[in-house]
């Protein structure tokens, strides 16, 4: 089985719990432990931004209260994540060392403040982290309660110093194999007389620098992330050289836009993120919110398919740093832990155990309030919470196998934002992945997020939205895998691109798929947020379509559903081709969920995928664990109760009773069936 900690082989509890703010109160100290027994945590998350705690001073190391603080943890069944304390920096160094500190787009440097504001290419920086990682490392790497490194806390952001700036000209010259003239082949540079004689002329794209190189601005989003990446490693083979069979991580933020988790997510052990959606807001339904959050854990899920993810945070009640600050309502934390799990996280931890007196997180939710009782709202259902998790252990280590796959792309989404054309407001690449993934959702589908190049061989159905820029590797293993009998989706902007931003001479999709597809996209028609057309689909539906439709002529594919209106009345909107054993789908416009559904159905039985009829506002989901039994996961999210037919008899785990046929699933709860 594919636990995460042998020490610890059950579902996690617990979260950021900060000492280091309270080491004047011993009795606060002491009463953690007592409420965090009673809440049922069994992990607290420990030393994020505890820098000036550890080292007050240069070289002055103050290790005793995080020895206390971990053996006490650890004598009351409580394990450790020991993060890096390297997402803040004490004001000793900054005073001291000023290439730490980080330069912004328009090349100024910041001042002492906040945190994650380091150059992460910064030598005396890096320096700094290595001494005190070390440290960290010898003093508690064999502490019995340490369980995993945390490294620095939520890694973002992007540096413009000359440092950093000659870094990138370092890492242009390598791909580009020291050859000027094939970055300038790439970059397309003679437009406007932008050609380079040397890597040394050429910048980050500063504020008020260059942007009209595509090329030049795809490769910065890309360089930013591997030096980010490069900086990840540097903290990891720290910690791997003294403690190499404890694991790491890193916490992600969702589809955060700077960073290349697939390609992060490699130099790491296991996959963890912070999760905040915005529940009971006014704009949408709590199964929408719910909805979002499902997709987030799959690409979470998708970074590492072998193992189970960690919700590293999660507020138990409310965050500060939205617009409108609203509290979870009551019973959201217990359906969405249910879900959470349901979606292959190993863990529901929580931003954070106590609130602080100051500062600027004052106000953000805990699980023990300013208050300081163990009788409130919040603390009893973060105890309950502890209770279901125990009740779920049996799922622990157990995986979600999907046979339906939707592929998403950080330069792909980098470059369409960055792409001159369509319209700015309605290209929304990463709302219609999420568009893709709530299609299999409702439909009682579980689907995988993947990433160019990984193993397809699991799935049946791979979707590939918006696939925008494409290499020509990726176009070959998207051939293959159609080849050897996989079906495709694709949608209007397949392959405009390579990798780089060149189009792609004789026709759209290119990278060597217009064979696959059997057809091309001679024009692509951008409609004002009043056009409208509809496509009449040969399955017998009208589909009404919108911001984009693609004119597309057949070069073997066969038509499923023509446009209505405009000049191009009657022209092909959807093909099917079909190339070596698989099938090759092609939807060259926009449809709303409930069409799609109706698109996908056949496809879905052509792949041998079952469809669940689920009652609206219930999210299924399905674990399996390796000896092959499985349990499924109904959650109801919403306030009445609903009556769902289990696609499977079993043991509800949350109730340990036995259920078949059609079982109630009470408000803003869930029924586990193994
Ligand atoms: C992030 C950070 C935490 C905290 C929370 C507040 O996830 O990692 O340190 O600031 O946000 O929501």
């Amino acid at each position: 089985m594919a636990v995460l900690f042998q020490k610890i082989p059950t579902l996690l509890h617990g979260g950021d719990y900060n000492p280091d703010q309270w080491l004047d109160r011993p009795d606060i100290l002491e009463e953690d432990i007592r409420m965090m027994k009673k809440a049922g945590v069994n992990t607290a998350t420990v030393g994020v931004f505890s820098w000036s705690a550890l080292e007050p001073e240069e070289g002055v190391f103050h290790f005793d209260w995080l020895h206390k603080i971990m053996d006490k943890l650890y004598e009351n069944g409580i394990y450790t994540v020991l993060a890096t304390p390297t997402g803040a920096r004490p004001a000793w160094m900054d005073e001291k060392y000023p290439s730490v500190l980080r330069v912004e787009h328009d090349g100024r440097r910041n001042h002492h403040s906040g945190r994650h504001n380091h150059c992460m290419s910064s030598s005396e920086y890096r320096a700094q982290v290595e001494k005190i990682d070390t440290k960290l490392a010898k003093e508690f790497g064999n502490h019995p309660g340490l369980i995993l490194w945390h490294i620095s806390n939520e890694l973002s952001g992007e540096c413009y110093c000359d440092n950093c700036k000659k870094r990138f000209q370092e890492y242009l010259r390598e791909k580009y194999h020291n050859d000027i003239e094939e970055l300038n082949k790439q970059w397309w540079t003679s437009f406007w007389s932008r050609h380079f004689n040397s890597f040394d002329q050429i910048e980050p794209p500063y504020d008020n620098g260059e942007h009209s190189i595509l090329g030049l601005n795809l490769d910065w989003k890309r360089f930013n992330s591997w030096n980010m990446k490069d900086y990840m490693v540097f903290e990891r083979k720290i910690l791997k050289k003294y403690t190499p069979d404890i694991p790491v991580t890193s916490n992600f933020m969702k589809l955060f836009e700077q960073l290349d988790y697939a390609d992060l997510a490699k130099e790491l052990d296991i996959v963890s993120w912070d999760g905040y959606p915005r529940w009971n807001n006014d704009y949408e339904t709590v199964a929408d919110t719910a909805a979002e959050l499902s997709f987030d854990h799959a690409v979470m899920r998708g970074l590492k398919k072998d193992k189970p993810f960690m919700l590293m945070e999660s507020t138990p009640s409310l965050v500060n740093w939205n617009t409108y600050n609203k509290i979870k309502c009551p019973g959201i934390l217990r359906a969405s832990s249910i879900q959470t799990i349901g979606c292959g996280s190993d863990t529901i931890q929580y931003f954070q155990w106590r609130k602080g007196r100051g500062a600027a997180e004052q106000f953000h939710g805990a699980v023990v309030d300013h208050l300081g009782r163990d009788d409130t709202r919040v603390f009893k259902e973060v105890s309950e919470v502890g209770e279901l998790l125990k009740k779920l252990s049996p799922v622990t280590g157990s995986k979600v196998c999907s046979k339906a796959a939707i592929l998403f792309d950080w330069s792909n989404r980098w470059a369409i934002k960055d792409m001159q054309g369509m319209a700015q407001d309605t290209k929304n690449y990463e709302k219609e992945v999420l568009k893709f993934y709530k299609v299999h959702l409702q439909s009682g589908i579980n689907a995988d997020i993947v990433f160019p190049l990984e193993n397809l061989s699991a799935y049946s159905l791979v979707v590939l939205p918006m696939c925008y820029t494409m290499s020509e590797e990726v176009g070959a293993w998207i051939k293959e895998y159609v080849k050897n009998g996989g079906t495709v989706v694709a949608t209007y902007l397949t392959a405009y691109v390579n990798e780089n931003t060149l189009a792609y001479l004789g026709g759209f999709p290119g990278a060597g798929l217009g064979e696959v597809f059997g057809m091309y996209a001679e024009e692509l028609d951008t409609l004002y947020p009043n056009d409208s057309n509809s496509v009449l689909m040969k399955k017998g539906f009208t589909a009404p379509v919108k911001d984009y439709c693609e004119l597309i002529k057949l070069t073997g594919a066969e038509v499923l559903g023509t446009y209505q209106s405009d000049f191009y009345a009657g022209m092909p909107a959807a093909t099917v081709h079909s190339y070596g054993k698989g099938k090759a789908y092609y939807l060259g416009t926009r449809m709303k969920e409930s069409d799609l559904i109706r698109f996908f159905t056949p496809i879905w039985k052509d792949s041998c995928i079952e469809k669940v009829d689920m009652t609206e506002g219930v999210e299924y989901l399905k674990r399996t664990a390796e000896d092959g039994s499985t349990f499924d996961f109904y959650v109801n999210y919403t306030a009445n109760p609903v009556m769902v037919t289990l696609v499977k008899d079993g043991v509800d785990l949350l109730t340990g009773k036995s259920v078949s046929g059609e079982v109630v699933v009470e408000p803003f709860n869930g029924v586990v069936v193994k």
